[in-house]
């Protein structure tokens, strides 16, 4: 069955909070915290390991309510049933939407056209676990009998940057390969990544959902033929495996139909990282690992699955992202992670948030008259701090911003944790106080700054305050609480895709590029500019004439 299709404005919940933002904006969250002693208490949500305190937000019980209300109105708890049960609410694609099922156990059955595919995903689960095994372990060996030390994933978009994501943040769990994404198909970037292989010791990972994309095509190609100026033809097939729901593609590019780990059309490839797209991280952290991470995606499924409204962490963090971005104006929202582990986080999330609900036309195909998808940015703190946190304490926009911190270190450096997460909780904390002119005045006495110098520098040491933050305190990094953190990310896209009535798990703003992409580039093989606009002609023929 279809999502329902429901113009989130014209319900009575939207209406309210329409009002209900008019009167909420003359109190700041300073006063509201002033008002209610309790309010941390009232305001967050405690599950396993992870605390998401949402009490910092400019809000009251009536606005949960209201909030809550919109979800009811909009159908979403029908939604999530239709999602989890394999519905095709990828309706432009006339697809399910299904990665829950690739962290779902054995035992459970989930339908795609009247089939289980769980004895699928298990056959493929059991496949990436032997083969990484037998690479990790040093079972098997390259073209001249020695065992692997590198593992390239080439792959772009969802094939790249939920591995590349993983990889990076598991670090800690990291077992002695060294792995390396090639994506871009900027032949730079390959040939610096070949510089640091040996053909004999290297293990290729071609991913790619629909293996048509340009860009990997293309890396796969240089590096095939890089690996065979020192091994032969036969020698492909111990050293290349490719991940696809194209058989018959991967079969004519050489792969050897043994090292194929087949995904599904169910499985979007931003949503991927759980399925065989997920084997550099399988190799990196070995199996168990890469088994604990969909083992905390799957709690975070039911979690969301089961759990009332006004306690689970999706749900909320998206309603809260609906609260800002359509009745507060607020265009952007930052991820701050304050771990260097999850320093790609920010890149992964702004596909999935970005490809997903990027979209300006509403489930039944017409333009919507509100704000859709927010812009996604971040990087981890303390850096960021000293990069543009400025704009987010004292500029014009408003930046509703994630924390994501941890109450362990992974190395058990005290010290240094202690530091990091002071600025975690002073950063949130000045966010919502500020600091006031009176604050500033004492300051400049103390400082013995007076007079003039006093009075032309005080507007520029004031801090508004009232800027929301989330905090999502973990109690450590592990692949089990890494799997939680991102499937919380994903079902809030979800939620949010929902309530704006658009479709989030098609892609077509990303076609119209890849196919001028292609024209341009049978110009400059042929080095004949045919008709474009002034701008890109007079571009391409100052290319072609200095190349
Ligand atoms: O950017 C468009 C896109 O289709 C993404 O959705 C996808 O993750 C990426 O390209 C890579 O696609 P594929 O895995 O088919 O190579």
């Amino acid at each position: 069955m279809a999502l329902a299709q429901i113009n989130p404005t014209i319900t009575g919940a939207w209406e309210k909070l329409t009002q209900h933002h008019a009167q909420i904006s003359n109190t700041s969250l300073k006063e509201m915290f002033a008002n209610d002693s309790q309010r941390a208490e009232k305001f967050h949500i405690q599950w396993q390991d992870f605390l998401v305190d949402y009490s910092k937000n400019i809000l009251n019980q009536e606005t949960i309510n209201l909030l809550l209300d919109l979800a009811k109105e909009v159908k979403l708890e029908e939604a999530i049933s239709q999602y989890f049960g394999g519905d095709a609410i990828n309706q432009t694609e006339n697809r399910a939407v299904l990665h829950t099922a690739l962290r779902s156990p054995e035992n459970q059955v989930v339908l795609v056209d009247g089939e289980n595919v769980m004895p699928e995903v298990f056959a493929v689960k059991n496949k990436i676990k032997a083969f990484s095994n037998e690479v990790i372990s040093g079972q098997r060996k390259g073209f001249t009998g020695k065992p692997f030390t590198d593992v390239v994933n080439i792959g772009i978009g969802g094939s790249d940057l939920g591995p590349a994501m993983v990889v990076e943040a598991l670090q800690f769990y990291k077992n002695h390969l060294n792995v390396h994404f090639v994506s871009n198909v900027d032949g730079d970037q390959v040939n610096e990544i070949i510089k640091k292989l040996n053909p004999e010791t290297t293990l290729f990972v071609i991913a790619s959902k629909t293996f048509t994309t340009q860009e990997t095509l293309s890396n796969a190609e240089t590096i095939r033929a890089w690996f065979l100026q020192s091994a032969s033809q036969e020698d492909v097939a111990k050293h290349f495996v490719a991940v696809s729901t194209n058989i018959q593609k991967v079969t004519e590019f050489g792969i050897n139909p043994d090292n194929i780990f087949p995904m599904w059309d169910w499985v979007g490839g931003r949503f991927s990282l759980w399925s065989a797209v997920g084997l550099s991280i399988s190799l990196a952290v070995g199996f168990e690992h890469f088994d604990a991470l969909l083992a905390g995606a799957h709690e975070m499924d039911n979690h969301f699955k089961t759990e009332s409204f006004d306690k689970n962490i999706p749900v909320i963090l998206a309603l809260l992202t609906i609260w800002y971005n359509n009745f507060f104006g607020a265009e952007s929202e930052a991820l701050i992670p304050y771990t260097q582990y999850l320093q790609k986080l920010a890149p992964y999330l702004q596909q999935g948030i970005m490809e997903s609900n990027g979209k300006s036309v509403g489930r039944d195909g017409k333009p919507v008259n509100y704000q859709t998808g927010t812009i996604i940015w971040g990087e981890p703190g303390t850096n960021s701090q000293h990069a543009f946190f400025q704009l987010i304490h004292q500029g014009t926009k408003l930046i509703p911003t994630d924390f994501i911190g941890f109450v362990k270190p992974l190395y058990g450096n005290e010290d240094h944790h202690n530091k990091l997460m002071s600025n975690f909780f002073a950063q949130t904390e000045a966010l919502l106080n500020g600091k006031t002119e009176s604050q500033v005045r004492a300051e400049f006495e103390q400082q013995n700054i007076t007079g003039d110098k006093a009075e032309y520098l005080l507007p520029f040491k004031v801090f508004t305050g009232n800027k929301p933050t989330n905090t999502i305190l973990i109690d450590k990094l592990t692949p089990k609480s890494l799997g939680s953190l991102i499937a919380l990310y994903e079902h809030k896209i979800f939620v949010q895709g929902v309530i704006w009535n658009i479709f989030s798990y098609d892609q077509w703003g990303v076609e119209l590029g890849k196919q001028l992409a292609n024209s341009i580039l049978d110009e400059i093989h042929s080095g004949t500019v045919k008709n474009h606009d002034n701008s890109t002609e007079f571009l391409l023929k100052h290319f072609l004439k200095n190349k």
